[in-house]
């Protein structure tokens, strides 16, 4: 396809030979620039990657893999026949306040590649991206009504600096929700509100580990834990998993060396990202090495809520009592990202610690979402809303399924999809998934490489899944085009 817009994008792509950088490297930092300057217009059309490759004298072969990364990264967007656009909403836009945008657009970009992948793709909302919940099914007008209430009544005391631990009523609504379905042990003097799950592993970072310490991560396990457990400079070590959870003997083996193991990252309720929930006799070794070892647990329980094959099964950290667990919890999941509460449970003994370094972070979190989030869980619309939930992913859970099982059966193996708001799958052997994002990302679909869950060399090659955050339809016509995408890989 010609496009008018060809020599003036020449023009924006002084392409050199022999300058040291790849061609297809200056391919895609010319592309970027100039959609970054808007100098490409969003919604405008770019050439087609052989009219493009033939204008700048190279082969195709570097502009398809530049194109191929801008759309990844999500500053173009197409489909496969029918061309390829500047996209709407650039990734950039997302992580820039509109107040910012115009002297951020003289400052140099941030390094999109340095990102993690679920902020590379803020505000795409796209069948198959994991940890979205169902974001269509939220009580808004209940929510509503109760932001409503509370940011009228806000009382100076409710306007000033609040409590680094978090607001007394939500503290004490959340243990005794935990007490109740997670059988947790705790008091709400131990729990300690913060934003998000994130928050909480770096806090923990902070606060357990020093450089040099060693920390064991379930492999393959959860990229955020990695980013957050590595910023003081303490060394991750991946710990095999199989179906019983994290390999204890492996971990009892590696904390051997003359580096301590300071603690183990896990999520005993639903392994992220392959499914499985860690067994009973795994979860007391698991318990026995932290004593014996003197180290801690970090116990995610991220989406321990839904599970659809028998009840949900209580938490590790209420199976001890040793105060050697800190359990991290989230209303990412169960309510909506976005609020950014999360919460830790945290031994006694580690309790001033941990308070000091939330201080030190970002003092407190906003005290309106908290008293909001307090009457929502008080006055059972939070129990009312998980029951529903688990029904609605119940549901989209077996849409996905059933479309997988017609439309990608010779292509996936399924992993596990007992609980959760994502299946984890195999890819045949020799496929590349990293290959098969790229390409799924070109027909609209988010599906997340498990590769990328790695954090060793060897790696298994599979998609993980998300069907949380979009209804059966949607998710049905995902698997055909999965199916359609997969097909032509071969
Ligand atoms: C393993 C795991 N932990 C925690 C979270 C939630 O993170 P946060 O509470 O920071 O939104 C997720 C969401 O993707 C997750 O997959």
């Amino acid at each position: 396809v010609r496009t008018t817009t060809s020599p003036q994008l020449l023009a924006l792509l002084p392409v050199e030979r022999g300058s040291g950088s790849p061609l297809h490297q200056q391919i895609y930092e010319g592309l970027r620039r100039a959609i970054l300057e808007r100098r490409l217009r969003a919604g405008q059309r770019v050439p087609a990657t052989r009219v493009l490759a033939c204008e700048l004298g190279v082969s195709r072969l570097p502009v398809l893999t530049a194109y191929e990364q801008l759309l990844h990264e999500g500053y173009l967007e197409g489909r496969v026949g029918s061309g390829t656009f500047v996209a709407t909403t650039l990734p950039d836009d997302a992580l820039r306040a509109p107040a910012a945008s115009a002297r951020s657009r003289r400052a140099p970009a941030p390094s999109v590649t340095a990102l993690a992948p679920r902020v590379r793709d803020a505000g795409r909302l796209r069948p198959f991206r994991v940890s979205l919940p169902a974001l269509d099914q939220f009580p808004h007008a209940m929510w509503a009504r109760l932001v409503a209430k509370h940011a009228r009544a806000l009382t100076p005391a409710h306007m000033s600096y609040g409590d680094p631990a978090g607001v007394g009523v939500l503290r004490a609504a959340i243990a005794e929700h935990l007490r109740a379905s997670r059988a947790v042990r705790c008091e709400a003097e131990q729990l300690l509100i913060v934003s998000g799950s994130q928050a909480a592993l770096r806090l923990c970072a902070t606060v357990l580990l020093a450089p040099g310490d060693r920390v064991a991560i379930e492999e393959p396990g959860y990229p955020g834990a990695r980013s957050a457990l590595g910023t003081t400079g303490a060394t991750l070590v991946p710990v095999p998993v199989d179906v019983g959870g994290i390999d204890v003997t492996a971990l009892e083996k590696l904390s051997a060396g003359a580096a301590r193991m300071r603690a183990a990252y896990v999520t005993p309720s639903h392994q992220y990202p392959l499914g499985m929930s860690m067994s009973a006799p795994r979860r007391l070794a698991l318990l026995e090495w932290a004593r014996h070892r003197n180290a801690w647990i970090i116990e995610d329980d991220y989406d321990s809520e839904y599970r659809y094959v028998s009840r949900p099964l209580g938490a590790l950290q209420g199976m001890e009592e040793h105060g050697r667990v800190i359990y991290v919890g989230t209303f990412s999941k169960v309510l909506f990202p976005a609020l950014r509460v999360g919460y830790l449970i945290v031994p006694p003994a580690l309790w001033e610690q941990f308070v000091a370094a939330r201080e030190a972070l970002d003092l407190f979190s906003p005290t309106l979402y908290q008293l909001v989030l307090a009457d929502f869980i008080r006055e059972g619309h939070f129990v009312r809303h998980l029951r529903r939930m688990r029904g609605v992913y119940l549901r989209r859970r077996d849409a996905l399924l059933d479309g997988l099982s017609r439309h990608c059966a010779d292509e996936l193996e399924l992993l596990n999809a007992d609980a959760g708001l994502h299946v984890a799958t195999t890819l045949r052997a020799g496929a590349d998934d990293e290959d098969v994002v790229r390409r799924a990302a070109l027909e609209k679909l988010s599906p997340a490489a498990l590769s990328a869950c790695y954090l060793g060399g060897e790696r298994r090659s599979g998609l993980l899944l998300g069907f949380g955050g979009f209804n059966e339809r949607r998710i049905t016509r995902a698997t055909r085009t999965l199916g359609e995408i997969l097909r032509a890989q071969r």
